[in-house]
């Protein structure tokens, strides 16, 4: 059973550099919604539990956006708006699962993902990139039943165009499952476009062993100077751990980039 999430948010947003100067780029407005909330959905109707939001000094915003209830109360009980109170019961709801831990400097996922180790309870955990939104059907939900039936590491997966290996994760696939779900072989960070075993990306959904706390510990900086999750996911990997790549159903919105924001807003308007 997957019970708990964790949810990267300490990234400085450069991409989408001049809305994130002052703001969160988790919650700039997508279709009238913050861009979080489209991932807390997904969480909470796949039945996760608990969320756990990896945030910074710099990011409490996010953890403002969540605790304004004075503000809240003062507006409702003057204006008595039934939308403005479903929105809040809404906050509040979220609220209830919500934990924060700080990552302070954004060393990377993998440091992200390392600050979470006190506080996960199972052996398997859920991750969610909040740039990667995936509408239409819940990719969470599939990637658990997935998880339940092989009791094994699960993680998104998407077919990329060749000329853009380099922005993403890609799997080297082992044999297929069947249509949607195959073994990895091995994942390789961001690699040119020469190195680069396939054209399958990861996309950021991943359910992972606690195991990858013992190689997170010990994980050195890669690509661009960072500590990168997929570089431990790859040690567990050639240690013989099992790890299945789940094609997923939903489409999918790339939100960390300027051009893929704006579109974001135009194909949900359209859902
Ligand atoms: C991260 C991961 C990468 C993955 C991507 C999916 O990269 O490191 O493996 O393919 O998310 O969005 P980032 O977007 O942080 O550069």
């Amino acid at each position: 059973m997957i019970r708990q999430a964790i949810i990267p948010l300490a990234g400085l947003g450069t991409r989408l550099l001049p809305l994130t100067s002052v703001y969160a780029k988790e919650l700039l407005p997508i279709n009238g919604k913050i861009g979080l909330e489209y991932i807390l959905d997904e969480c909470i109707e796949a039945g996760i539990k608990e969320i756990i939001f990896i945030i910074s000094k710099k990011k409490e915003i996010i953890k403002k956006y969540f605790y304004n209830d004075k503000f809240y109360r003062r507006i409702i009980s003057k204006k008595k708006d039934p939308r403005i109170i479903k929105e809040y019961n809404k906050i509040k709801k979220y609220k209830k699962i919500i934990k924060f831990v700080y990552q302070n400097y954004p060393k990377g996922t993998g440091d992200a993902v390392l600050k979470t180790k006190n506080i996960i309870k199972d052996k398997f955990f859920l991750m969610l990139l909040p740039d990667d939104l995936i509408m239409k059907k819940n990719c969470t939900k599939d990637m658990i039943i997935i998880h339940n039936k092989f009791n094994c590491s699960v993680m998104a997966s998407m077919k990329v165009k060749k000329n853009t290996v380099k922005r993403w994760g890609i799997y080297s696939r082992k044999k297929n499952i069947d249509k949607y779900n195959f073994y990895i072989n091995d994942v390789i960070e961001k690699p040119e476009i020469k190195k680069a075993p396939s054209n399958n990306a990861v996309i950021g959904r991943y359910i992972l062993s606690r195991k990858i706390f013992n190689k997170l510990k010990k994980q050195k900086k890669g690509k661009g100077g960072e500590i990168h999750i997929t570089d431990s996911i790859r040690l567990l990997i050639k240690e013989g751990e099992k790890f299945i790549g789940h094609n997923f159903k939903g489409k999918y919105l790339d939100c960390g980039t300027m051009n893929g924001y704006i579109n974001s807003s135009l194909e949900i308007s359209k859902i």
